[in-house]
């Protein structure tokens, strides 16, 4: 743990200029530096560096940050990594943090686990040396053609037979038994430990950054009762789900060639390095999870899922191009002709015919999926359509907009289908979802109402009421208002005596109603920037950009480097305006009259639906209840549209 006065410190030193021009080349351009952006392969620089703000902003990637962010972006660093970077960079000594007795506890345990691991990769690959190493373990990765560099570069090695000889020499060697085990690498039974792994080679898992977690032990015997692969068992240290198989010896070139392979196992990956293709990760052990595919994602957007040819492989990547395809990542797929898997193929290939095959023969998740359907569905028109309700499903998990109407019109061709009726279905399952979604939302937020608390409970003005009403694009222009004009002096026409900062009117007007923000990242902006008043500091832009929330962050950057953000609310009524902060005493009320409209409307399309149903039970106090909320929040409606703003009371 850095403590804060480091951070802080590390912060202050930091020219962003100069950590930035380490890996960029900038040119000043005004108050500003311009580059090319690194993040993608553009020809006009639109790579922006901010000295006074202490700000980046990539316009073509749309990312943006401070100078930990970058470094955390761009050279894949963690945070506390991206910190350790600048302090050595600068020569600040890095204070660490007294811990409390249980983050030590976790802190020590977690360490031990790493030093295990660490031992055990260490003394597996080492056993490759001994006599019976070299006459096993060996002789077998020589037999499937590793070369000496691979076997280095992914650290394999071998158990030996014996079945407690790792348990021991760890032993020797001061490793406590309970740490073994927790690892998995060793197994304990009632009255003896012994090495999960004996006699098998060895395949280490390293993370991210180069450490030892986990193990994959292979059988080198071919009794089908005998499974093929053991691997280290869940620990504090190893998530299986959150692991990718050669990451860590792939994540450069997948950054340089902004593409990754995915294959199905260890072997694969190993194979594929040898015949010099670098970019390459297995889920190995597991079923790919989102997890493992936000990881990959951090690096590129781009996978070409390789698999068996199997029906196991085919399953299994029907399943992994939805998920890939639901993170806005873009896949194509290649199988293997059935029997052969990327590692068998690589062996009798040069790396250029590899690479040729896979280019020749990689499709796009909609030829794939129509041409391994089709072929028995030709003349079946169930089953055609069947394919087609597949491809349509596929289609719509895309996020984007733009990406799904471009596949849309690729499976029209290819599947004789008119493209408004493909766009159609799309819309329809989409449209379900997103209700399922609220629904869920609508369930969830009950629960959390029916909660027993333990103050006196708010009694909503009318039961049923929905307190949390979503108005996204309100809340945002307001949010934007606050943080980019909050310290800006406001001039009302309606009152002009009072001196008032935008901040200071906004947080008056939404606590004079008692609203709140559904999104919780205005929500932290706003009570973030009512403390900074209510304790008489400056708002500050830096504030915010520095902010220990990284949704806070990302949204202050976006908002201090947008010139214009044009105003979707205006758009909508046609009274639109270019450039917002220009007439601020105009723009602001009526962003907050917008918002309350909003509010207001929702509330009464509630209550009206509430009506139906007390309508219906006859329960004449509830139903004079309702009525009377629904004639006053009509008014309070008619106040708004007037334009007369004033103190509204919504709830
Ligand atoms: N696997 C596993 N446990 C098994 C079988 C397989 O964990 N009993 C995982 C391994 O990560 C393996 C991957 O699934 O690498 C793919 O399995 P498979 O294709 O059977 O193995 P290969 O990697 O091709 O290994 P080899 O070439 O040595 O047979
Ligand atoms: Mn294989």
């Amino acid at each position: 743990m850095i403590d804060q006065q480091t951070i802080n410190q590390i912060f202050e030193t930091a020219d962003i200029v100069e950590v930035i021009s380490d890996f960029v080349s900038l040119k000043k351009s005004g108050a500003n530096y311009k580059g090319l952006s690194p993040f993608s392969n553009e020809k006009t620089p639109s790579f922006m560096v901010s000295p006074a703000k202490g700000i980046f902003k990539d316009f073509s990637s749309g990312k943006g940050g401070n100078v930990v962010g970058f470094l955390m972006e761009h050279e894949k660093l963690s945070y506390p990594e991206a910190l350790r970077y600048l302090a050595n960079k600068y020569n600040i000594p890095v204070e660490e943090k007294e811990l409390s007795a249980e983050e030590i506890q976790q802190k020590n345990e977690r360490e031990s686990l790493m030093a295990v691991s660490d031992f055990a990769g260490k003394y597996f690959s080492k056993q490759l040396e001994s006599d019976e190493g070299r006459a096993i373990g060996l002789s077998y990765f020589r037999k499937r053609g590793f070369r000496d560099d691979i076997l280095k570069k992914f650290q394999l090695g071998y158990s030996p037979e014996e079945r407690t000889a790792f348990t021991k020499e760890a032993g020797k060697n001061g490793y406590k038994q309970t740490y073994l085990v927790k690892t998995g690498l060793s197994i304990e039974r009632e009255n003896y430990v012994f090495d999960r792994f004996a006699g098998r080679v060895i395949f280490p898992i390293h993370s991210l950054s180069g450490n030892v977690i986990g193990f994959g032990g292979r059988t080198l015997k071919s009794d089908k009762n005998i499974a093929k692969y053991l691997n280290s068992p869940e620990s504090d240290i190893y998530h299986k789900s959150r692991v990718l198989y050669g990451l860590f010896q792939a994540k450069k070139t997948i950054v340089s060639k902004e593409h990754c392979f995915l294959v199905e196992g260890y072997t694969d990956v190993i194979a594929m390095h040898q015949a010099g293709i670098e970019n390459v990760v297995a889920s190995s052990g597991t079923a790919l999870t989102t997890e493992q595919i936000r990881l990959i994602k951090r690096f590129s957007g781009d996978i070409t899922i390789l698999y068996d040819g199997d029906e196991a492989g085919i399953k299994a990547s029907f399943r992994g191009i939805d998920m890939i395809l639901e993170e806005g990542m873009n896949v194509k797929v290649l199988m293997f002709p059935d029997g052969e898997d990327p590692d068998s193929f690589a062996q009798s290939r040069s790396s250029s015919e590899f690479l040729e095959f896979i280019q020749s023969n990689e499709k796009d998740f909609i030829s794939f999926k129509t041409e391994t359907l089709l072929t028995d569905a030709q003349h079946d028109p169930i089953k055609r359509a069947r394919v087609i309700t597949d491809i349509v499903k596929s289609v719509a998990v895309i996020p984007d907009g733009i990406m799904r109407s471009v596949f849309l019109k690729d499976s029209s061709l290819l599947l004789g289908v008119e493209e408004q009726v493909l766009y159609n279905e799309v819309n329809k399952i989409r449209r379900l979802k997103q209700e399922q979604k609220w629904r869920r939302e609508q369930t969830w937020r009950k629960d959390q109402q029916e909660q027993p608390q333990t103050t006196v409970p708010q009694q909503p003005v009318v039961p049923g009421f929905v307190e949390n009403v979503f108005s996204e694009v309100e809340e945002r222009e307001i949010i934007y208002f606050l943080l980019k004009f909050g310290n800006q002096i406001l001039h009302l026409r309606s009152e002009e005596n009072t001196q008032i900062s935008v901040a200071q009117y906004i947080i008056r007007e939404i606590q004079n109603d008692e609203l709140e923000f559904t999104n919780l990242i205005y929500k932290q902006i706003f009570e973030d920037v009512k403390n900074l008043i209510e304790r008489g500091e400056e708002m500050t832009e830096r504030f915010f950009i520095y902010h220990d929330q990284s949704g806070v962050r990302e949204l202050a950057v976006d908002v201090f480097t947008s010139r214009y953000e044009l105003s979707k609310v205006w758009k909508r009524k046609e009274a639109y305006v270019e450039m917002p902060g220009e007439n601020l005493g105009f723009e602001v009320p009526k962003s907050l009259l917008s918002y309350k409209m909003m509010v207001v409307e929702k509330a009464l399309s509630q209550l009206r639906k509430n009506l139906e149903g007390v309508e219906k039970s006859s329960n004449l106090e509830k139903l004079n209840h309702l009525i009377i909320r629904i004639q006053s929040l009509d008014q309070v409606k008619k106040a708004l549209s007037s334009g007369l703003g004033g103190r509204t009371i919504i709830r």
